[in-house]
């Protein structure tokens, strides 16, 4: 299965290799007791959002939200494939995350707070409370900051209570909020603040992770330093403190420019802020992602549409009620976070668990600990936390006792042994599953099955959900024929609400990147002529069901966040004497995929072992740790095609110790076997040698 567009560069599909071959499962059928309290029991949900209704279906999601003025039309296809939804529509983001519940649900916690440090004790923020805090924060947005609607304001926050009140003060104000992952460092954070045009910058000073209370303030630093570089002048950078009075950081405050968000509120304390009224189609937020090219997209998601999309998606497919407490143990930097921790559970008045820390501190029973003191019921995690929880402690579960009626698992393929250690052992047989298939791109889940309907199957993401319409295309760009089992790339026919509106600043990327290859007449306003291409291949069973089989294009995807190859190989590149870098997915037990770098160095430079580390440090720097290689191969030359291309294929095939092909047409096919000599003497010598799954 290849992309014919980069057959040649491309690294091959591992993941296709891998669960194209998991074999049929048998079915697992949701019980009794969950069926009967499900918000979605009618068995003709999918009539009701079929062909035929669209796109009217959608109303069903607009209805739970409260507009300030009503929409007059459902989707707008005027201008393809700039989809507007609910157009004529305005409503508050914020409003109806919070002041609407209050009437019923005052003193209800919103969130949960849960530190790290298992020796204080989490801490509940009411809806009230929460109406509070992030009135004054609107309030200091406002009049401190100068912001209005439709200003951009970079976040680069960590897993605290903070973070989602900033999102919502923002939103109150119309302001677009674009929360940078706390993990980047701070050149990403920076690189994201120039290309969304922000000149406010929120971040914090410290954080728990892993035991260790990190700096943070660092990062804001060379945020600035790295979106001045790039031509975006920052006026204020704003400080939430990890305990407020006390600065926990060894970065010095820069006066006229830093401010302690604590401080400066204490000016707006017991302010109000009218929420303003934004048009279904102005911008919520934007969450930047990693593509095939090196430049990271700022997703733009559309207010109306998107809150709509999650509330429905919260209610039938996460089975949220106001009574449920709900933990996603996801970071609200991801898209996930923000969907399926802020926005989804709160349109919905239920409690939301926020968990700062890594999921083993102090110890792997941890996170069993937390559901069972706060009576969690719904729990939300990644296969990664799923395979790293049953390696470390497969019996810890059944230690605590807490009682989960539901639980997801989203962002990558999980191996149908690892989804029944979560079933039986997390869920104690008596949870239901979702697999939820999604992207950054989407807004909310666009395959799984809807829970107290369809039975569930391990190793499948499900059907469709209600109002999606996915098509698979083979090579040839023909419709590969339904439930047949082959493989292809998955697109969806239709739009949907949750859909980004574009690339913020980049309308062109945003149709090459989605939808120019199987547009079918570029001229059209049907919707049925652009289909959305969402960069994974996938198969549909006979029974409907579809089975992701991962990325086709040049992502990795590291425990279930994405990493564009690209931007890893320019990190490389920033070290002097790096000529040449090629990175490449390698399978890995509990992450899925980590990348291999290969470099070649510039004539005269001495191959070294510092040369290595730094090309290490170039990729947490620029990136993250997320980004940082399991190893760095320090090559000859790279193999390559007789027009010079690359072919990370072969490397790829290297590293994970597959054959390597067909190496004939390469200009220079001797090197391969050098570099395999290296890289796999190396494996065998360190243990790391044979693919592990
Ligand atoms: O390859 C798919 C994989 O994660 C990618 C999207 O990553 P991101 O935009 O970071 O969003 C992650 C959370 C929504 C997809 O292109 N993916 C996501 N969910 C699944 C999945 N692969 C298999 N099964 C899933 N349930």
């Amino acid at each position: 299965m290849t992309n014919k567009t980069h057959t040649e560069e491309r690294t091959e599909a591992t993941e296709a290799q891998i669960a194209v071959h998991w074999k049929e499962e048998q079915y697992f059928q949701p019980s009794k007791a969950f069926i009967e309290q499900a918000n979605m029991r009618d068995p003709d949900i999918r009539k009701k959002f079929g062909e035929d209704n669209f796109p009217d279906c959608f109303k069903e999601y607009a209805d739970m939200l409260t507009w300030s003025t009503p929409y007059s039309t459902v989707l707008d296809t005027n201008n393809p494939p700039f989809w507007k939804w609910f157009t004529g529509g305005k409503l508050n983001a914020c409003f109806n995350c919070v002041d609407r519940h209050l009437a019923q649900y005052r003193n209800k916690a919103a969130f949960i707070f849960v530190g790290e440090l298992e020796e204080d004790p989490p801490v509940a923020l009411t809806y009230q409370e929460l109406y509070v805090r992030v009135n004054e924060m609107a309030a200091l947005l406002r009049d401190f900051c100068g912001l209005k609607a439709g200003d951009r304001v970079t976040l680069h926050l960590p897993m605290t209570l903070d973070l989602p009140i900033t999102m919502l003060a923002c939103a109150r104000l119309g302001v677009i909020h674009s929360q940078v992952f706390g993990g980047f460092s701070g050149q990403s954070c920076g690189s994201r603040i120039q290309d969304s045009g922000s000149r406010i910058l929120i971040s914090a000073d410290a954080y728990w992770r892993s035991g260790k209370l990190i700096d943070h303030k660092v990062n804001a630093d060379i945020a600035v330093k790295t979106a001045k570089e790039m031509g975006q002048e920052v006026d204020k950078v704003l400080i939430w403190q990890r305990y407020p009075g006390k600065y926990s950081s060894p970065a010095p405050m820069v006066e006229g420019r830093d401010f302690f968000v604590n401080d400066v509120l204490e000016r707006y304390k017991g302010k109000r802020v009218e929420p303003v009224s934004m048009d279904a189609e102005a911008p919520l937020f934007l969450m930047y992602s990693s593509g095939t090219t090196g430049k990271p997209k700022g997703c733009q998601h559309r207010t109306g549409g998107y809150l709509a999309y999650v509330a429905g998606t919260s209610k039938y497919i996460q089975d949220i009620h106001p009574t449920d407490t709900y933990w996603c143990m996801a970071d609200i930097g991801w898209i996930t976070g923000h969907s399926y921790i802020v926005y989804g559970p709160l349109l919905l008045a239920a409690t939301s668990v926020v968990y700062e820390g890594t999921p083993t501190y102090p110890d792997v029973r941890r996170p069993w600990r937390i559901a069972e003191r706060l009576g969690v019921n719904i729990f939300h995690t990644s296969p990664t936390a799923v395979r790293a929880l049953r390696r470390q402690g497969p019996e810890e579960p059944r230690k605590c006792n807490y009682h989960f009626k539901h639980m997801t698992t989203v962002g990558e393929p999980i191996e149908p042994s690892a989804w029944r250690w979560y079933y039986e052992e997390v869920g104690k047989g008596e949870a239901v599953i979702v697999d939820t298939w999604w992207q950054t791109e989407n807004g909310g889940f666009l395959c799984s099955t809807v829970p107290a309907l369809d039975a569930m199957k391990p190793g499948s993401a499900g059907p469709a959900l209600p109002g999606i319409y996915p098509v698979i295309y083979d090579d040839d760009d023909k419709e590969v024929p339904k439930g047949s089992g082959q493989a292809g790339n998955m697109c969806i026919r239709n739009p949907w609400p949750g859909i980004m509106q574009t690339i913020w600043g980049n309308d062109q990327r945003f149709v090459d990147t989605y939808y120019k290859r199987y547009c079918k007449n570029p001229k059209s306003k049907d919707w049925r002529d652009w289909p959305y291409m969402s960069g994974d291949g996938a198969m549909q069973a006979e029974d409907g069901y579809f089975r992701i089989l991962g990325r086709l294009d040049d992502v990795i995807n590291v425990s279930g966040h994405r990493l564009g190859t690209k931007e890893v190989e320019s990190a490389c590149l920033t070290v002097p004497e790096v000529a040449e870098a090629a990175v490449v997915p390698v399978m890995d037990e509990i992450k899925g995929r980590v990348p291999d770098v290969y470099v070649s160095l510039t004539p005269g430079a001495e191959n070294s072992d510092d040369i290595a580390k730094r090309v290490v440090k170039a990729c947490e720097d620029m990136i993250g740790k997320i980004a940082r290689p399991r190893q760095v191969f320090i090559v000859p030359d790279m193999p390559k095609t007789r027009s010079g291309k690359i072919m990370r294929r072969v490397l790829g095939a290297i590293s994970n110790g597959r054959d390597v092909g067909d190496v004939t047409t390469l200009a220079n096919a001797a090197v391969v076997d050098e570099i395999r000599t290296m890289v796999q003497g190396k494996q065998a010598a360190s243990g790391e040698g044979q693919p592990k799954q």
